[in-house]
Formats: structure tokens, C-alpha cells, sequence
């Protein structure tokens, strides 16, 4: 029974293997459904096994791009996962039922994206989702994502609305002063922050108070080692509509989330472009990004964040100021740039996910795997134990100085002198530290020490010439 199993198990192999080979040879997927790897007529007797086939579908720069091509590489290694990119000459000219079929898709906007034709796709597709798309018509509107961040109670800057495009003169008032600008009666101080409505449009000002020495700083999409640059000018824009907000004060670095799922958020810290606007580069040319550990509110937020905008992979900035974080700008889908672990994490979730969701509706033989904070039970020969993590122990040597005492009964009047001489009697006890009190003690030894040597010693001092010349030569030490 065993070696059956075994046997069918590499036969469904082989014919995946085959599968492949047909497929990449150009034979295109069976019309029931791409990816099944159905019986070959000659082997009628192999149960079919189906393998989820992902789709990425996006423009080329962004399905081509070197982490999108490393992750994919990694999903290719589920055994019941089969990738395809669907080409951007398609994805641009043909008609969506001329696309490729697929299980999952992982599509998503950028500039020249026809979304719509994505959306056409899936309602007639119904693939597996991993980031919605009518959401990302959200996500290119700065008004509705911090709408939507306000609705989810996740924090952000206080802002106002300048819609120059809006009917209703009380949301197009601005009154400019020299210090600060009225919108639609909520006033900003410099420094404040304009921003275009669109989220496509990256051309940010910040305005200095006159304090400071006034003028703006422009921000803009990097262009090779600078993404702002500072100007004289000090009066806000007057054609477009923008978003006015209060300057953050964080400690000049940008910390941007990347979230796999409501559950993993990756981090790191970037130098601000609103700073002097010189972008920070290695000395292999990648921007240098600095290693940042989420607190548990931020991990939160990223959760919301992930959820309220039903984009699975996605990237947010966040401002650590005032002792809180806050949400500026939600991205959407985006990797973290050359970084093994994400690589691993985010395949590892998104294999993970996709397999969950589907193995059961296609009966695919796929057991959950443990997810990380899962109890660490292993099986064993001995039946199912807990796998010993780490150990945690503090350690600290046995050798121990030993203790430089010494006792010694002393009865001689010279001793009870002394004691008297520094009040014994009115505690019941004295402590002789000072090197002038031992030189005293010593004293009173080499004292009594010599009438032993010359016969004048009473009996009961002479008994106690031992100690004596053990006091007498500790002291002299
Ligand atoms: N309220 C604010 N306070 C302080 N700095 C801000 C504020 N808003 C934005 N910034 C700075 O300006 C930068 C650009 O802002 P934002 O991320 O909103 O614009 P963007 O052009 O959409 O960015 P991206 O390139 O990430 O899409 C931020 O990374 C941050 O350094
Ligand atoms: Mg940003």
C-alpha cells in the first residue's frame, strides 16, 4: 500500500514535470480551467491533480522588477503553485477574455494601468484576490484614504481640504497670512505641509515660518541622488487642489511599513526628503535604510492599515512624532527592495494564504503548515512532543573570595581603654576603620607583645601570644 502511494506520488510529479514542458512549449491551458494537470490518455488510472496557477498582472516594470521575480521564484517552490505573468502587450491590447486564465491574481495599479480592464477581468474571471481592486481607485485619492484612515481610527496629521475643483465656495476658501494659511476656516501654522489631492502627483511643499528663515522645501519623485529641493518662494500654490496639514516633527527619518496579510509588517527607517532633500546612498547605490522594530500600536495600525484597505501586500509611511505614529501616505501594493528575509516571509504567507483559500475547492493534497505562533509540537519517535526553542540561562561563577576575619577575645585593661576611648560603652560595641585607630589596635599588640618577650606579662596575656602575633601581623600588612 505504501509503495502504491509512493509510486502515484511521483507519477503526479512526472506528469507536472510534462505539464510544464507542454505549457512553456506553447500549448495553452485547457479551456475548463488553466493548470490542470488532468490524466494523460495513456494513463488513465492517475487521479488528477491540480495545480493553483498565480497570475501577476501588472505593468511591466513592476512584474519584472527584481523583488517581484525573487518572490515569485520562492513560490514556484510550493509544490501546488504554478506562476504566470500575464504580458503588458495583453494586459494593454487584448480584450480581458483573450487573458490568460488563472486561480489567484495578484494585480495591481501603477502609472499607464488599465484597472478597469483588471476589474473586467476578475468579474468574469472570479479568481482569488489578494489585493482589491476596486480599493486602489481609493488609494489614488490623497481626500479618500485619510478619510478612510479617520473611519478606522488610525492616526494622522490634522488636515484640510482646499477642493479648488469643488462648486461649493466653503470648500475652496483659503486665506493666506505670512505666517499661516486659513482652509476653509481651519488654520494651519507654518510650518505646514500642501499636498496634491492626487496620490499620483509627488510634488509635496513644505512651508517654513519666516522664523526659520521662510521659503519652502519641494518635494518631488527622486530624480538620481536628490527628491527635494528648497525655494525662496513662501506662498502656497494657486491653481490645483491640495491637502493642508500640520509639519510632524519626527527625528528626520520616514519609516516605511510594508504588510504581508493584517499579521506581518516588515519596517525601515529612511532619511525624510523634506530634509535637506540629498538622498542618503551605500556604496553600492542603494538608499540607506535604517533597521526599525515596531512597536505593538504601530503593528496595529499596520493591521488596519492592511485590512481597511483590503490590499494584502502593502506599503504605508509613517511619522514618529510626539510620541506617536502617524499614518501620511498609504501606497498600496509594494515590496521591500532587496531584503532575503521579506523575500522568504512574504513568498512563505503568500504560498500560505493562496493555498489555504484554495487546496480544498481544487482537493489538493495540502495540510496547513504550522504558522509562527503556533505551539512548537514536533513529532517524534516517541508520538507528538514540544520542540525545546532555546535555552535562556544566567550563569554566574562559585569561586568566592573568602571572608579576611579574625577573632579574638582580648580582656587586657589597654583594650577596654580603647574601647572606652571611642565610646564602646555607649553602643555596646565600636567600629575601628580609620588607619590612625588600627595604628592604635597595632599599638597595643607590639605593646603587649613585648612585655611576653620580657617577662612582665601577666599569665592570661601570655596565653595569648598566638593571637596577639596574628593581630600584629595582619595590621602590618
Ligand atoms: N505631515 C507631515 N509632517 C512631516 N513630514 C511629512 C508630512 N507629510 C509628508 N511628510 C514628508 O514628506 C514625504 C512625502 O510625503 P508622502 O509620503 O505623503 O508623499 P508621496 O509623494 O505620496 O510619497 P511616496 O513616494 O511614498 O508615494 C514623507 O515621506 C515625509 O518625509
Ligand atoms: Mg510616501
Amino acid at each position: 500500500m505504501k509503495v502504491d502511494k509512493l509510486i502515484e506520488k511521483r507519477c503526479w510529479r512526472l506528469q507536472r514535470k510534462l505539464s510544464r514542458i507542454k505549457n512553456d512549449a506553447g500549448e495553452a491551458s485547457s479551456s475548463d480551467g488553466c493548470g490542470w494537470l488532468g490524466n494523460m490518455e495513456d494513463e488513465p488510472d492517475i487521479p488528477p491533480v491540480k495545480q493553483v496557477v498565480v497570475a501577476i498582472c501588472a505593468m511591466e516594470k513592476k512584474s519584472g522588477s527584481k523583488p517581484m521575480k525573487e518572490i515569485l521564484t520562492r513560490l514556484e517552490e510550493f509544490e501546488f503553485i504554478r506562476t504566470v505573468i500575464f504580458p503588458e502587450e495583453v494586459i494593454l491590447k487584448e480584450p480581458v477574455e483573450k487573458w490568460p486564465l488563472c486561480d489567484c491574481l495578484i494585480s495591481f495599479h501603477s502609472k499607464g494601468f488599465p484597472l478597469e480592464k483588471a476589474q473586467a477581468y476578475t468579474d468574469l474571471r472570479k479568481p482569488y484576490i489578494i489585493n482589491d481592486l476596486d480599493m486602489q481607485y481609493d488609494l489614488q485619492d490623497r481626500r479618500v484614504v485619510y478619510s478612510t484612515l479617520q473611519r478606522e481610527g488610525i492616526e494622522l496629521p490634522r488636515f484640510a481640504i482646499l477642493d479648488r475643483d469643488s462648486k461649493d465656495p466653503s470648500k475652496r476658501e483659503l486665506i493666506e497670512g505670512e505666517d499661516h494659511v486659513e482652509v476653509n476656516g481651519v488654520i494651519f501654522n507654518k510650518p505646514f505641509v500642501e499636498k496634491p489631492v492626487s496620490a499620483e502627483d509627488h510634488n509635496i511643499y513644505i512651508y517654513y515660518p519666516t522664523s526659520a528663515g521662510g521659503g519652502s522645501q519641494r518635494l518631488f519623485r527622486k530624480i538620481g541622488s536628490r527628491s527635494s529641493v528648497y525655494s525662496p518662494e513662501s506662498r502656497v500654490r494657486k491653481t490645483g487642489s491640495f491637502i493642508y496639514e500640520d509639519f510632524m516633527p519626527t527625528d528626520g527619518t520616514d519609516v516605511k511599513v510594508y504588510t504581508v496579510g493584517p499579521d506581518y509588517a516588515h519596517a525601515e527607517a529612511r532619511k525624510s526628503p523634506a530634509l535637506d532633500g540629498k538622498v542618503e546612498r551605500d556604496s553600492e547605490g542603494k538608499e540607506v535604510r535604517y533597521p526599525v522594530i515596531l512597536s505593538n500600536a504601530e503593528k496595529l495600525i499596520a493591521r488596519k492599515v492592511c485590512i481597511a484597505f483590503k490590499q494584502t501586500v502593502c506599503g504605508f509611511d509613517l511619522l514618529r512624532a510626539n510620541g506617536k505614529s502617524y499614518v501620511c501616505d498609504v501606497n498600496g501594493f509594494s515590496f521591500v527592495k532587496n531584503s532575503s528575509k521579506y523575500y522568504d516571509d512574504c513568498a512563505k504567507i503568500l504560498g500560505n494564504m493562496i493555498l489555504r483559500e484554495l487546496a480544498p475547492t481544487f482537493h489538493i493534497p495540502w495540510a496547513i503548515p504550522f504558522q509562527l505562533d503556533d505551539p512548537p509540537i514536533v513529532p517524534t519517535t516517541f508520538g507528538k512532543m514540544m520542540e525545546l526553542r532555546c535555552v535562556v540561562a544566567v550563569i554566574r561563577h562559585g569561586d568566592r573570595t573568602p571572608k579576611q576575619k579574625m577573632k579574638m577575645e582580648v580582656r587586657h585593661p589597654k583594650f577596654f581603654a580603647l574601647f572606652a576611648k571611642y565610646d564602646g560603652y555607649k553602643d555596646g560595641h565600636v567600629k575601628l576603620k580609620k588607619p590612625k585607630q588600627l595604628q592604635e589596635v597595632l599599638d597595643i599588640a607590639r605593646g603587649l607583645l613585648a612585655e611576653i618577650e620580657q617577662k612582665r606579662a601577666d599569665p592570661e596575656t601570655e596565653e595569648k601570644k598566638g593571637k596577639l602575633e596574628q593581630l600584629k601581623s595582619v595590621l602590618e600588612m
